[in-house]
């Protein structure tokens, strides 16, 4: 299947705002994280049949750490990534990883590993499986 973008500002928050301030971002802005353990950003995924999905996180780190995000997919934990500094608030990046998702609809969860919270996050693009065969994703 084709990549479908979800953007941060769209998806449900829980601790974060989402802001503009910082340029460079797709659609109308990004999710700032609240700097604590947990905050998160969560997505509403569909998927027309169940596999693999390629996804990549769009991001910011203006920091000279690494913000680490654990990603879990309908409540379980699928992979822990470190988001590493882009250099600057408005120098976005993307981070690549694969998930698995069921057919239909999933939930990408995208928390918080440490006290200072999670990177700035722009977007996702899912590229899911279509379920056709000899297509991977
Ligand atoms: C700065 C920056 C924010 C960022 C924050 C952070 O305040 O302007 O966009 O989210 O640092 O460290 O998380």
């Amino acid at each position: 299947a084709a990549p479908v973008r979800y953007e941060a500002e769209s998806a449900t928050i829980s601790q974060g705002a989402t802001e503009s301030n910082h340029t460079g971002f797709s659609g109308t802005g990004f999710v700032n994280y609240t700097n604590v353990v947990g905050s998160y950003v969560e997505f509403t995924v569909n998927a027309p049949a169940a596999g693999p999905a390629a996804l990549a996180l769009g991001f910011a780190n203006g920091t000279s750490g690494n913000r680490p995000l654990n990603i879990s997919v309908n409540g379980v934990s699928a992979a822990d990534l470190d988001f590493q500094p882009t250099g600057a608030w408005t120098t976005w990046s993307a981070m690549n990883t694969t998930v698995t998702l069921k057919a239909g609809s999933n939930t990408i969860r995208a928390s918080a590993g440490t006290a200072e919270g999670g990177p700035n996050l722009d977007y996702i693009d899912v590229t899911a499986s279509d379920g056709q065969a000899g297509t991977e994703y």
